[in-house]
């Protein structure tokens, strides 16, 4: 077995995608895996110069056959002690070492780049899944435990009127509003502002993470990456004086638009009490079913620490759908 660096101009680009495909294929059955397309612009984003993100990939390959992925990920702004890894072995290919292999490769790679900790996150369908005695075989640590948890669409309006109408009662003077992929120029230094605090605010456990630094380019580029994907954004948000202080995104591939994702919700901690997280997500739910009735279900990670969130998430209607686990390495 041979490893090799690629990226998307390489002609073996196309298989390393086959493997996450495949990997997630047998790991969750009853989901569409990742589109390339999405591998392939953050495998661009890598490498643009100014960007927040660099970063490499390597494949492992037998013969002609890649069975291995490596995806290393290196921050540029904060977090610059970090390494990210995202790691895949095809499910033909596994128990003959062959992640331990890319997993040596990225430590190496982390090390020259002079990252001090390795991070890395392993999905759980099931309980115990590969993903957590290989970190544990590794002598990684589990810094961080969270919940998935999934809504079926449509959500019954009678629930959401609820919720709604309850949520606002404790919280007038604000007003609520959306948008879709691009933050109105009035709001985006707060929106930096509140990505900056989502970064340190959200539960990260034992994870080796550092606030994160966010200006108005970096919200442009995050928009910019994530048009690049095929995904497109919907957001809610709520103002006060001009000011936003809360905000909830959710995130729809367009060429998969059955599911969508939970991105980032926070409300700013001086704002807290006044129901603000349920009526952003209430806001970007009546958005999404209006706009984007093709989603049939949206899956958001929580630890379950983070009690404020998950009773949110209970009471629109989320139920727990297995696990995602955050741990870590010293190099
Ligand atoms: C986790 C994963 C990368 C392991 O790849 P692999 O090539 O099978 O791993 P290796 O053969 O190098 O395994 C090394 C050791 O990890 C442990 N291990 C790996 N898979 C295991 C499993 N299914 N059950 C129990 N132990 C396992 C074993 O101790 C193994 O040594 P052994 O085979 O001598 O007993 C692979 O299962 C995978 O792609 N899973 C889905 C994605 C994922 O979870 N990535 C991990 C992110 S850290």
């Amino acid at each position: 077995m041979r490893i090799l660096q690629t990226d998307p101009d390489d002609a073996r680009f196309a298989a390393w995608c086959g493997v996450w495909a495949a990997s997630q294929r047998a790991d969750r059955p009853d989901e569409l895996p990742r589109p390339a397309r999405e591998h392939v612009a953050l495998g661009r984003r890598l490498v643009e110069p100014g960007g927040s993100m660099a970063g490499t990939h390597r494949a492992a390959v037998a013969g002609d056959a890649v069975v291995g992925a490596l995806r290393l990920l290196l921050p540029v702004r904060d977090n610059t002690a970090v390494a990210y890894v995202d790691l895949a072995v095809h499910p033909d290919a596994r128990r003959r070492g062959v992640g331990s292999a890319l997993l040596e490769e990225a430590g190496r790679i982390a090390a020259a780049a002079g990252r001090t900790a390795m991070v890395a996150e392993v999905d759980e369908p099931v309980p115990d899944p590969p993903g957590r005695a290989f970190a544990r075989h590794h002598g990684w640590t589990c810094d961080l435990q969270e919940s998935r948890r999934d809504l079926a669409l449509p959500v019954d309006e009678d629930r959401l009127s609820a919720l709604e109408t309850e949520a606002r009662a404790a919280g007038e003077d604000y007003e609520v509003l959306t948008w879709r992929d691009r933050t109105p120029d009035a709001l985006a230094e707060d929106r930096a502002l509140l990505g900056r605090r989502m970064s340190t605010d959200a539960p990260s456990g034992d994870v080796p993470v550092e606030e994160e630094h966010w200006d108005v380019a970096r919200i442009r580029e995050d928009e910019a990456a994530h048009l690049a994907r095929g995904r497109t954004v919907l957001t809610g948000g709520a103002v006060r004086d001009g000011r936003l202080v809360a905000y909830s995104e959710l995130h729809v591939p367009l060429e998969e638009p059955e599911r969508a994702h939970q991105g980032a919700t926070l409300v700013l901690r001086e704002h807290r009490g006044h129901r603000l997280g349920a009526r952003v997500k209430v806001a970007v739910l009546r958005e999404l079913a209006a706009t984007l009735p093709q989603v049939r279900r949206i899956s958001t990670y929580n630890a379950e620490s983070n009690r404020p969130m998950v009773a949110v998430n209970e009471a629109l209607g989320f139920r727990r759908s297995g696990g995602l686990s955050t741990w870590s390495r010293r190099i």
